[in-house]
């Protein structure tokens, strides 16, 4: 039995489904199982019930683990018999350090998972296509989106990729002890992927570029994000300028499929910007 945390999140969803279709029984953790759509046959429990018991794998969202206590949760983990964690990692561990609040926090995840002894393997990507669902707003009130470094490259990933490659991380050996980097396919900017919402919409989008000041200033106008995230994010994409993403085979060598494109993203989110 697989017990699936952040499973109505935009990776979680696709894990507990992956693990459904492989035939496999599937706790689904949510802080409200009556509003959670699942697949048949998936069961929703409360994630703060941590409801771990007979569970031979655990999928980790850190936004969960963050919330209930790494200690407390891995802790459980080991005294209900847990065999095997797979983490929701981030490629942003490879540059941890002072700069860098994002990666520093998900390596010290990786470690207490390491310290904990269980099995592991930490599925690290890179920039998420659904990141682009913070300009939804923007898209559905005009054709301009405005942001920062409109020419800043990433390779963003299709959750349904992440997905696949984590349910494989449980349901199989083989990615046991490794930490794959997941990138989507190809390297496009902010700009682009704008163009590719447009297309998939029918509609004429144009991503206009912040000074990084302001674009600060509205990162953190959301209430949602700290100074030190907004900043090193800030500093990520000022990197990324002119300078191509690395696009990682790893999707496809563990999955046999090549990664899902922007534009298929674009097609599958569309009622999302309209
Ligand atoms: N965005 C990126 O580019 C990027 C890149 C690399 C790694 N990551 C990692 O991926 C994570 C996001 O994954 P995701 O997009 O799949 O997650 P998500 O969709 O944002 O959230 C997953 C689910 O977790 C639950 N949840 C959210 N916050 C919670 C909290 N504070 N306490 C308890 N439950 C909470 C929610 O479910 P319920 O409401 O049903 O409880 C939500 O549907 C990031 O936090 C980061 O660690 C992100």
């Amino acid at each position: 039995m697989f017990v699936v945390t952040g499973a109505t999140g935009n990776v979680g969803g696709h894990v507990v489904r992956e693990l459904a279709d492989a035939g496999a029984e599937v706790v689904a953790l949510t802080r409200d199982p009556g509003a959670a759509r699942l697949p048949e046959g998936v069961r929703a429990a409360r994630t703060d019930e941590l409801p771990l018991a007979g569970a031979t794998g655990l999928f980790l969202n850190p936004a969960v683990v963050w919330q209930l206590g790494a200690d407390r949760l891995l802790a459980r983990a080991k005294e209900s018999g847990v065999r095997r964690i797979v983490l929701l990692s981030s490629s942003s561990v490879l540059d941890a350090g002072p700069d860098n609040p994002i990666g520093t926090r998900h390596l010290e995840l990786e470690r207490a998972i390491k310290g904990s002894g269980l099995e592991w393997t930490f599925v690290r990507p890179g920039a998420f296509a659904a990141n682009a669902l913070q300009w939804a707003a923007q898209i559905k009130a005009g054709d301009v989106v405005y942001g920062p470094y409109a020419n800043a490259h990433t390779a963003p990933i299709h959750e349904a990729d992440m997905g696949a490659v984590a349910a494989r991380a449980l349901l199989d050996d083989a990615l046991a002890g490794q930490a794959p980097v997941l990138s989507g396919p190809e390297s496009l900017t902010f700009s682009d992927q704008v163009r590719i919402i447009g297309e998939a919409l029918g509609r004429p989008l144009r991503y206009e570029e912040l000074p990084r000041e302001v674009a600060r200033e509205r990162m953190l106008g959301g209430g949602h994000m700290t100074p030190d995230v907004a900043d090193s994010l800030l500093t990520m994409f000022a990197r990324y300028v002119g300078h191509p993403a690395e696009i990682s085979p790893e999707t496809e060598r563990v999955t046999g499929r090549p990664g899902r494109t922007f534009a298929r993203w674009a097609r599958d989110h569309v009622a999302a910007f309209r």
